[in-house]
């Protein structure tokens, strides 16, 4: 079983409200009050109905919104920075605050929940990560639509710092339902041209006019889409379940070996 230390990643909360509070800003409070293992849910929850439309569940990233889990903001910097972009929003951007109708409390809220995302608190895991990437590369042919480190297919998000992004938890469920969180891109669309050929794949741009696909097989088409004669979306995934052909032990493996995947070096 993996093992949850939620704790841990609410002292890095408090760690690094500590370390807010002892850069001095002139102006409003600088230090976050609600840091507590209670205010990451509440801000989770917040989260959720208010802002992932945009920066997708989880905050991993939306259609509309980039990603916020990396620990880096363009626009903040500290805790109060970052109060101020989501209490304000962020002046000719789609980002638009939410501070008008919501308490201050709320707003340190959803600091908290995205500084919980990144606190670079490691978790420890039980698998083996060597045996995992044997795995990946093998038995799970994962290359085949994911990339590590430029090298792999194109038809899935791409791996090479997963593991700064989706807890050990998240990972697993990844591979067990991965029809839980899929994001608009990832989505497929099947096509029957007038001429009878038939397409499935991902959408890789789709205008107004046209619409771009990869199959299976990695072929890239192009089709003006008055010349279909039908078109479907599907919005699951075209990634397997892997409860079956895994066992816990390999599927644990895996998460090792995915876990390890970040921008600090595996
Ligand atoms: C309508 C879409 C939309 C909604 C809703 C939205 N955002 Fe954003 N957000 C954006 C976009 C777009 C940007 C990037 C703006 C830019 O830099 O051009 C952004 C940027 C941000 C940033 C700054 C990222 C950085 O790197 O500096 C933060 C933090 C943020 N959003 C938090 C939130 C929170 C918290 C909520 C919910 C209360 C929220 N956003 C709701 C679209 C949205
Ligand atoms: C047929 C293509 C395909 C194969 C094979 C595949 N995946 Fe995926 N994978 C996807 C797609 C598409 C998504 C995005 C949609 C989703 O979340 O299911 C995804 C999502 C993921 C995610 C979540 C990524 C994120 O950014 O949140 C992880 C982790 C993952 N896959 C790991 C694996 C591993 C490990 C294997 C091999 C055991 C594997 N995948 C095999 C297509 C594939």
């Amino acid at each position: 079983m993996l093992r949850k230390t939620l704790h841990a990643g609410i002292i890095g909360v408090l760690i690094s409200g500590l370390i807010g509070s002892l850069m001095t800003v002139s102006g409003q409070e600088q230090d976050n009050p609600y840091t507590t293992g209670q205010d990451v849910q509440t801000g989770e929850q917040l989260f959720g109905r208010n802002c992932s439309r945009c920066h997708g569940l989880e905050a991993g990233g939306g259609e509309r919104g980039p990603n916020l889990t990396t620990g880096e903001f363009q626009h903040a910097s500290t805790d109060a920075s970052l109060f101020t972009v989501i209490s304000d929003g962020i002046p000719n951007t789609e980002m638009v605050g939410i501070g008008q109708n919501r308490s201050d409390q709320s707003v340190w809220q959803l600091v908290t929940y995205l500084r919980s995302l990144s606190s670079g608190v490691r978790v420890e895991v039980a698998g083996n990560p060597s045996i995992g990437e044997e795995l990946y590369h093998g038995k799970g042919s994962c290359s085949s639509c994911h990339v590590i480190n430029t090298e792999g297919g194109r038809h899935g998000p791409d791996l090479s710092t997963i593991g700064d992004r989706r807890s050990p938890d998240q990972l697993l469920s990844d591979l067990l339902t991965p029809n839980e969180r899929v994001q608009e891109r990832w989505w497929t669309i099947r096509i029957v041209h007038r001429d009878g050929t038939e397409v499935e794949g991902l959408r890789m741009n789709e205008g107004t006019y046209s619409v771009r696909i990869l199959d299976t097989d990695d072929n890239l088409w192009s089709f003006l889409k008055q010349d279909l004669s039908e078109s479907e979306r599907t919005e699951t995934s075209s990634m397997p379940a892997y409860g079956v052909s895994f066992t816990s032990g390999e599927l644990e493996d895996l998460v090792a070996y995915l876990y390890g995947l970040s921008r600090g070096g595996a």
